[in-house]
């Protein structure tokens, strides 16, 4: 591994500079050191999203199989969307140019709410015009100060950003696991104000909620729900109304539905739906909602549009998993590691190698397939990734050549390195724990994740011990320390024994000391 792959956007987040307006000068030194690698970011997509495209990348353009863009049912360049998108434009001209509140509600957004809560089921529904946004509104809008809020550790940002925008404590409990969901909320019994807040499917694991098992722990403990259905809505269910039909429960399962128009709607902006009593007073409190302009006219008649053509037959679905068994086996026969996934959305874990993960997306590039790397810190550092998501625009034909480039590439390259083996092994026991033969958690490697946060502990205590700043690099740390491993451990006074068990298990013996300069500094900082 190059020296600077043993590095990644966690490392910068901290900086020694006086001035917040000077970035750290090392992020600099690394970018150039690695700009053969983050030529993969931002690419210019050479016209509108579809299974097979012009993308420009580092200033060449190449025609690529497309893996990597979120429109699950194809309607992104769909004739009908687009015509629709462009009678709303000519009746309503470009912008909504108001808040909803005052004067961006259009006919139109309230025809979107009304088919909205036709095809949710739920009383009403409200409009973002963002996802982002929406799903951290939402949030700002029913926590308050005092409150508890309940998050899946595979939680997307938006969700922990909501909570910690509201001021309200934020836990987390192992992802989709209802004893530990079960163990978080007997342990706070004695708060009055709970949410647990899931996701229908996760975005970088692609794997969808246990829902019926998380909804009886939670109706157990006469707790409320939110979830975030951005990469199931239209994509699972009889009728596309996600997870929470999937599994044929009522809309009234959940006291907030939340989805995204990022991903099957092809569009942008987002809703939430809940009785109108709820509803009616998130208007009043999100601040994303009342003090933000509403979607634009153009983009709410190719959502109507986009609406209709999700629902009005399966078709699309069908094409859509067809396509999702397709690639899994193809996937599979090659030995690569898909995760937990159950859904239209798949990893592909190649382990810990970085520059591995670059040099294998700028192959696979270059070869014609484009699939974006997922890195640390969105993913576990042991954990690194490609994401793929299959799409009902995609033929066997696409999904076959880019089966064949993924053999030809990043398959080569881990069987030359000694990791195929490895992800056969893990793909074998995820497709155990699929078919229920094993149970999942026995199975994962605890100690590993602590080895990741270990190293990368070891690291900033080294970084400290040089820093010109110290001070503010340990209140950076400390409160990062805090964001991402302290809230995250079930039993957080046993972090520290569990960092340094795994300097044991590493046979490192400096890691101990650093482990204590940085626990050391950290008690000085807070002191
Ligand atoms: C689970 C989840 N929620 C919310 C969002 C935010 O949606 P958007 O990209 O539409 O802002 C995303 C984005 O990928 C997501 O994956």
């Amino acid at each position: 591994m190059s020296s600077e792959a043993q590095y990644s956007l966690a490392d910068f987040y901290f900086t020694d500079t006086e001035d917040p307006l000077i970035p750290p000068p090392e992020f600099g030194d690394w970018y150039k050191a690695g700009r053969w690698a983050f030529d993969l970011f931002e690419p210019e997509m050479q016209g509108a999203v579809e299974p097979v495209m012009k993308i420009i990348r580092g200033g060449k353009s190449r025609t690529v199989v497309n893996l990597s863009s979120y429109n699950y049912l194809g309607l992104a360049a769909h004739p009908e969307v687009i015509e629709a998108g462009k009678r709303a434009l000519a009746k309503y001209g470009t912008g909504a140019c108001g808040s909803p509140m005052l004067s961006g509600m259009t006919d139109l957004h309230r025809e979107l709410e009304h088919e909205l809560v036709a095809f949710t089921g739920h009383e009403d529904v409200m409009l973002f015009n963002s996802g982002f946004g929406g799903g951290l509104g939402t949030l700002t809008g029913v926590l308050r100060k005092g409150d508890l809020a309940i998050l899946d550790d595979k939680c997307h940002l938006c969700l922990i950003d909501g909570v910690k925008l509201a001021k309200a404590k934020l836990q987390f409990f192992s992802h989709n696991d209802p004893a530990a969901l079960d163990e978080v909320l007997t342990k706070t019994a004695s708060r009055p104000r709970r949410l647990v807040v899931i996701e229908g499917v996760y975005s970088m694991d692609g794997d969808h909620a246990k829902l019926p098992e998380l909804l009886e722990v939670c109706g157990r403990h006469g707790v409320g729900v939110m979830i975030d259905e951005a990469h199931s809505i239209l994509a699972f269910g009889e009728h596309g109304r996600g997870v929470v039909e999937h599994y044929g429960l009522p809309p009234s399962a959940v006291g907030l539905q939340y989805a995204t128009f990022s991903k099957s709607f092809a569009h942008a902006g987002s809703f939430v739906a809940g009785n109108k009593d709820l509803i009616r007073y998130l208007r009043h409190y999100v601040n994303g909602y009342a003090f933000s302009c509403a979607l634009p006219p153009a983009v709410v008649g190719g959502l109507l549009k986009a609406l209709e053509l999700g629902t009005r037959d399966n078709s699309l679905r069908e094409k859509l998993w067809a396509n999702v068994e397709h690639f899994r086996a193809g996937a599979e026969s090659l030995g690569l590691d898909l995760g937990d996934s159950n859904s239209q959305v798949f990893p592909i874990i190649i382990g810990g190698d970085r520059q591995m993960l670059y040099e294998q997306c700028i192959a696979m590039n270059d070869a014609g397939l484009f699939l974006a790397p997922v890195d640390f810190p969105s993913v576990a550092e042991d954990s690194l990734r490609y994401r793929v998501a299959v799409t009902a625009a995609h033929e066997f034909v696409d999904l076959d050549r880019a089966l064949q480039i993924l053999e030809d590439t990043v398959v080569k390259a881990m069987a030359e390195a000694g990791t195929l083996d490895q992800a056969r092994a893990k793909a074998a026991a995820s497709k155990a724990r699929r078919e229920g033969k094993l149970n999942g958690h026995e199975q994962l490697n605890g100690s590993s994740e602590w080895q990741t946060m270990a190293k990368f502990l070891a690291r900033q205590a080294t970084a400290i011990a040089n820093s010109s700043n110290k001070r503010a690099r340990i209140t950076q740390l400390s409160s990062m320390a805090y964001d991402m491993f302290v809230e995250r451990a079930r039993d957080p006074a046993g972090s520290y024994d569990k960092l340094v068990r795994a300097y044991e298990e590493l046979n490192w013996r400096e890691g101990v000391d650093a482990l204590k300069t940085v626990r050391d500094e950290l008690r000085r900082g807070r002191a």
